[in-house]
């Protein structure tokens, strides 16, 4: 059913690429959310994803209290993409941003980064997450990571009795920006990281390859590669008691928390785990606050898990 307020699709006039922008919800105020840069093997690929991340962004803020909606956008890559192109797509999704007239405010995704923002800037005042230089407060895997490690601890709490993880073991599918910050904090921990990018290999923790990342025998799984990985297939092969983690949309669809339920594994869904990185964004960027009271706003998901989990 449809339940978003705008979807627009643009082909842009320099670059000749598709963007889109979905607007989910305007209903707690403007609506926030990233913009992705991507290959989709068909153009409905793109818009299911953009639908789908832009609804979860607004499930996201209301999580974490924060007066926004929802949106997503994503630019669809088509061909190689030289420095020119790349320039000229991102000018081209500013013009489409600016139609939102700030009911649209973009930040990075997959795909974008910080620079790709100081580009959309040149044309577009709704661009968050610059680089310090340019006044803006740089990616925010730091403040996700630290996201995903309070509601970790409020989640183990529930589960194991203590959000002490001494001993347990921990698996780690993603060993991206997020994903390794999130390791490396597990101090005491058994660590076992998988990544699809064997250069991302490192001794310092266990290995596993990508597609047995969701077999592995384990007290928590940490999802921070992509999204789609829980599904009927995956739950029923899985060996854990918690999930936790920050990669988006990690259901492939809603009844797969049932099937979780029915195994008895915990699972803290990825818009309350994953909020770290717009809490603070918003916070530092919109109400100016500095970055100790903005992370403290970021340890609040700790206490938002605990009330989900009924108060451990
Ligand atoms: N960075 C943030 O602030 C933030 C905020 C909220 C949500 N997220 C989500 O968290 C996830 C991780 O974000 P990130 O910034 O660390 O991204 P990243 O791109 O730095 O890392 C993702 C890692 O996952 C790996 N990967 C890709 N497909 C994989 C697969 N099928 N199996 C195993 N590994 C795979 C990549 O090689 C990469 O190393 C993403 O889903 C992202 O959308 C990130």
């Amino acid at each position: 059913m449809w339940e978003h307020e705008q979807l627009v699709v643009r082909t842009g006039k320099r670059s000749g690429m598709t963007t889109m922008v979905a607007l989910h919800s305007t209903t707690a105020g403007p609506a926030v959310g990233g913009c992705r840069m991507k290959t989709y093997e068909r153009f409905t690929d793109a818009v299911t994803d953009v639908l789908r991340l832009s609804k979860a962004m607004t499930l996201k803020c209301s999580a974490a209290g924060i007066p926004h909606g929802g949106a997503k956008s994503v630019i669809v890559v088509d061909r190689p993409l030289t420095p020119q192109l790349r320039r000229q797509v991102l000018l081209d999704h500013a013009d489409l941003i600016n139609e939102f007239d700030g009911a649209y405010r973009a930040g990075p995704d997959v795909g974008t980064g910080p620079d790709d923002m100081v580009v959309l800037r040149e044309l577009t005042p709704y661009a968050y997450c610059l680089p310090e230089e340019h006044g803006g407060t740089g990616s925010s895997s730091v403040p996700t990571a630290r996201g995903v490690l309070a509601a970790l601890k409020a989640a183990s709490r529930h589960v194991f009795g203590t959000d002490d993880l001494t001993g347990r073991r921990v698996v780690v599918s993603g060993f991206g920006s997020v994903g390794e910050l999130v390791a490396r904090s597990l101090t005491g921990a058994e660590v076992i990281v998988s990544d699809v990018d064997e250069s991302r290999r490192t001794d310092e923790f266990g290995w596993v390859p990508p597609d047995q990342a969701y077999e592995v025998e384990a007290d928590v799984l940490v999802p921070a590669a992509v999204g789609g990985v829980l599904s009927p297939e995956t739950v029923a092969r899985l060996d854990v008691r918690l999930i936790v983690g920050p990669a988006n949309n990690q259901l492939t669809d809603d009844g797969v928390a049932d099937l979780l339920e029915k195994r008895g594994i915990v699972w803290v869904p990825d818009h309350v785990a994953g909020a770290g990185g717009v809490i603070y964004t918003l916070a530092r960027e919109d109400d100016g606050i500095g970055h100790e009271a903005a992370m403290k706003r970021v340890d609040r998901i700790e206490a938002t898990v605990g009330k989900l989990l009924g108060g451990a």
